[in-house]
């Protein structure tokens, strides 16, 4: 049972308290996108909604098909949410109470209540400096006889090196999940995000790479046996209808949903470019500064789900945040507080510390506006706008 304490206080940081002002810049991302595709979206709203078929249909169908040739893999399987696509895949792994998994400390809090929600313990490690990623050396020193599985996560849409990692799994008989809901259409040595690890979760919440019209998740797989678990998972432990094997659950991905997702696959490359093209904008403009810019490594196909920057400073930090909310810029830090070091999280009683580059980075990394509907002259003012920070300090 969940214990809640309502009367438990809560800090807002003040930098947070100081955002007054609405964003000029960084607001907008779907409305954009809603012209340039909205009129593809409606005819298939008009295509699904007269045939009655609301759930597991023929759009359903396709679209899996179409993502998973898309991600290079066997098989992908629609689901309500990523958040439900990372735990029904665990689940499918078999991961269960006494079994540990390892990811970072420094992603979306779902990625480690997945693993909670199974009844396991997730087991956080620090991350690389530069693509501010798990490395195998990293999750090696965390491994345990507990040990089950791994969850890299692709963290901005930069892919974790995972050729060491697969073979640190190889050789521990481990499972490796792949967090995959900032990275859709990324690519690693030219293979794509969805086919490197043992199974892939995605998030197709509105805002990512490539998002659904409300919630939505897909997982994708090679691997037959957990292809056919996750299938029987998603819809309450069937695979004949009214024949419940196990306990499962009530999360598929939407048939209007699956279908209006087909337009934005067909998009997911060009946008991803739109994305990169922001980036190099950013890049230029902002390399004589005092931030430290997104490092791209040599086997990764970045996609930029976010910009992140890290300041040399908390400090500074809070100072450009006001900054550019004064000049109606919407940048922001993402994640400002570890997964570790969150109340849900107290029980497990780790430090700081623990984690010396999560830590730094969860104070000092600074998000610059990124989607694919940004225009160029907007990206260019952003940049300018920090180059004029940092001329008056
Ligand atoms: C890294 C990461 N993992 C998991 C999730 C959870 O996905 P969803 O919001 O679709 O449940 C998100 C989404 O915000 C995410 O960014």
């Amino acid at each position: 049972m969940t214990k809640i304490d309502l009367s438990r206080k809560i800090e807002v940081p003040e930098w947070v308290r100081g955002l007054t002002k609405p964003s000029r810049i960084g607001e907008g991302h779907l409305e954009r996108q809603w012209e340039e595709i909205g009129d593809e979206v409606m005819q298939k709203v008009k295509e699904v909604l007269p045939t009655g078929k609301y759930t597991l249909g023929p759009h359903l169908k396709k679209f899996e098909e179409d993502f998973a040739a898309y991600s290079d893999s066997k098989f992908a399987i629609g689901i309500s949410s990523g958040t439900k696509a990372l735990h029904i895949a665990l689940e499918a792994m078999g991961l269960g109470p006494g079994d540990e998994a390892i990811t970072v400390c420094n992603t979306y809090v779902t990625t480690a209540f997945a693993v909670s929600y199974c009844g396991a313990t997730p087991v956080f490690v620090d991350v690389d400096p530069k693509t501010y990623n798990m490395t195998a050396e990293l999750v090696e020193a965390k491994i345990t006889p507990k040990t089950k599985a791994i969850i890299p996560v692709h963290l901005y849409g930069h892919v974790v090196d995972m050729d060491p990692l697969m073979a640190l799994a190889k050789k521990h008989n481990l499972w490796v999940l792949e967090d995959a809901s900032h990275a859709h259409g990324g690519y690693y040595k030219g293979r794509r995000v969805g086919s490197l690890g043992h199974a892939a979760a995605f998030s197709f919440y509105p805002s990512k790479n490539m998002g659904a019209y409300g919630d939505g998740g897909i997982i994708t797989t090679s691997d037959q046996e957990l292809y056919e678990k996750i299938k029987m998972l998603r819809y309450v432990g069937q695979r004949v209808k009214f024949i419940h094997e196990v306990i499962g659950f009530q999360d598929r991905l939407d048939e209007l949903q699956a279908a209006m997702m087909s337009v934005k696959l067909k998009n997911l490359d060009d946008w991803n470019n739109r994305r990169r093209k922001i980036a190099a904008i950013y890049d230029e403009i902002l390399k004589d500064t005092p931030l430290q810019l997104p490092y791209v490594a040599d086997y990764c196909h970045h996609v930029y789900y976010s910009y992140a920057t890290i300041t040399p400073s908390e400090e500074e930090r809070k100072k450009l945040l006001m900054f550019m909310n004064e000049h109606e810029i919407g940048a922001f830090a993402m994640y400002p507080i570890m997964v570790p070091m969150q109340q849900a999280y107290e029980d497990l009683g780790y430090k700081e510390s623990d984690f010396p580059v999560g830590s730094e980075y969860a104070k000092r990394v600074f998000n610059l506006p990124m989607f694919e509907t940004l225009r160029e002259d907007e990206a260019r003012e952003v940049a300018r706008t920090i180059l004029a920070y940092y001329d008056q300090v």
